[in-house]
Order: C-alpha cells, then structure tokens, then sequence
C-alpha cells in the first residue's frame, strides 16, 4: 500500500482517486511522520523540499506540488535520487492574471485606500479632489515574464486600453505578439517605459532580486509596480525607499520576500496595496489545482509518465 504524505487536505475526489490505487494518504497532521514510508510528497509552497528533508525519505519517487511555482524543491536534490517533480501549470493561469490586474486597478486607483476612508466615516459626499488615482488607458503596461501567466496578463490589457510591452527568458512568435499587441523590450527598456510594471517569472537564482535598488531607480517617475509573481524577486528594502522618495507612485503587492512576514515599511505606506498571496485562491482553482497533484501522484505510482513534471514548458 504505497503511502501518500500531503501537506494539505486534499478534496474529496483526490483523496478517491488515490484510495483507488490503495493509497495510505497521511494528511497535515501525519505527513511528517509518515516520510519514511512515503513514496509520494504533496509540499504545499510552505514546506522546504531540501536534501535534509529527502534524506527523511528514502521511498520517494514524486513530489507533486500543489502549486504552479516550485521554488521550495530542491530540483537538483530531486534529480540526483530519481525522483520526478511536478507542479501545476495552466489550471491557474486565468485566476491568477484575473487577481494581477483585480490588484493593479486597486492600486492604480487606490481602492483599497477610499474604503478605508470611507469606513472610517471619512466619506462627506462627492468631493471634486478627491480620492483621485492615475489613469491606464493609453499607458504602458510592462509584463516580465510572459509565460502563461503574462500572456494571460497580457490578454485583458487591450480592454483597457493599455499598450504592452514584455520582456524575460522568452521570446513569443511575432504572430502571437501581434495577436496580444504585444512588443518586445530589453529589460532595461521595460524599466523606462512602463506606466504599469507587472511581474510574472519564476523565482531562480537569475531572478532573484531582479528589481534591485539599481532597477527601482530606472523606473518610470509616477510609475506602479505589481508583483503576483514571487516576492524575492524584488529588494523590498529599496522597494520602501522607491515608493517613499520616488520614482515609484504605489505598488501592489501579494507576495513577499519573507512571507508571512511583509517589510514594516510596506505596511506603514499609503501607496501600497497588500494581499494575502491570493492569485490563485478561487474554490475551482485551487480545487483543480490539488486534483492535478494527485493526478500526477497517481500516474507514477502506477507506473504511468507524470502529466505535468517541472520544466514542461514555460510557467
Ligand atoms: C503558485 O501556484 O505558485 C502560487 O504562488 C500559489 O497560487
């Protein structure tokens, strides 16, 4: 009976389909004791898959991850003792480019900010001046990054009437540039041009701290930044400094350098919108999300070639 360690409680239909297979699944509460035996891992985004962690886990031969990143597994760790990595690409490319742009017309027009006050009973009729917020249309929008996700970004910009530019690791085919009016930039280019900059890449060394104190300072003045991506790609540091001193006008924000914990200097901002790291949190998302890392377990534990192991194609 292979055992199945998971970091999260799976839906009902995962839990039956790996029960098909005669499954042991040892949820939250187990999974840690149950690496011994486990032949799959389930490591929700919170969990380090490192050789320390492998060497726990002598059996394995999958870890699926229940999420699109996998920037918490040691690939390299993985490779060296045969085991298969996968994650979740596609199921969560519309929820998340849904909850970039949800995020940046919030900061962009600084919603958040006018409930606030209006809660705080600040709110004394239609004022002129007031609760005021930078306009898109016309503007660029910059996506680095333009896998799945910054192509699914990319597609609902034309409906505010935003020019696009991307750069990143890949070049698309003219016809598909020209089918999302998209141009192609150098990232210094990106830096200088974008109204909006929105961040899709995956966390690797090369992008670790891609927006550098360096970067920030070659933005735009009066410019956004909007980061669903990951949080390490940005010096939040610098990224305080940008937003207080300039040149940056806001940010948005869900997800962090050291989650849970957010720089105090973001929190004592007024420019800044911060979420939970919610881009894929829908109920279908997720729900399609964990369905697709059981899928995965099942397949290499019956022998079968795993559906979407890492480095598939772009994120
Ligand atoms: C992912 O899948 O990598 C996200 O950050 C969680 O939606």
């Amino acid at each position: 009976m292979p055992v199945v360690a998971t970091t999260l409680p799976l839906p009902e239909g995962a839990l039956r389909l790996l029960e098909g297979i005669g499954a042991d699944v040892r949820g939250p509460e187990g999974w840690a004791g149950a690496l011994g035996e486990a032949e799959a891992l389930v490591p929700l985004l919170t969990v380090r898959v490192d050789a320390a962690l492998l060497e726990r886990a002598p059996r394995l031969r999958i870890v699926a991850c229940p999420t699109v990143g996998h920037d918490h597994v040691d690939r390299a760790a993985c490779a060296a003792r045969g085991i298969v990595v996968t994650n979740t690409p596609d199921v969560l490319t519309e929820a998340t480019a849904d909850l970039t742009w949800a995020l940046l017309l919030a900061t962009v027009r600084a919603l958040p900010q006018a409930e606030r006050s209006l809660r705080a009973g600040e709110f004394r009729g239609w004022g002129f001046w007031d609760y005021l917020g930078g306009d898109l249309a016309g503007r660029t929008l910059g996506i680095f990054g333009m896998g799945r996700i910054g192509r699914a970004v990319a597609r609902r910009a034309g409906a505010f009437g935003m020019r696009v530019r991307y750069a990143g690791r890949t070049r698309l085919p003219e016809e598909e540039e020209r089918a999302l009016g998209a141009e192609p930039a150098s990232w210094d280019e990106l830096l200088a041009a974008s109204d909006v900059l929105s961040l899709h890449a995956p966390l690797t060394p090369d992008t670790r701290h891609l927006l550098d104190r360096d970067a920030l300072r070659r933005m735009r003045p009066g410019s956004y930044l909007v980061n669903t991506a990951r949080g390490p790609l940005v010096d939040e540091a610098a990224l305080v400094e940008a937003l207080r001193d300039g040149p940056l006008a806001g940010a948005g924000l869900d997800v962090y350098e050291r989650e849970p914990e957010v720089h105090p200097g973001l929190l004592e901002l007024p420019n800044v919108v911060l979420l939970p790291h919610v881009g894929s949190a829908t109920r279908d998302t997720r729900t399609r999300m964990a369905m697709l890392a059981a899928r995965n377990v099942h397949a290499v534990l019956t022998g079968a070639a795993p559906l979407t192991p890492v480095g598939g194609g772009p994120r």
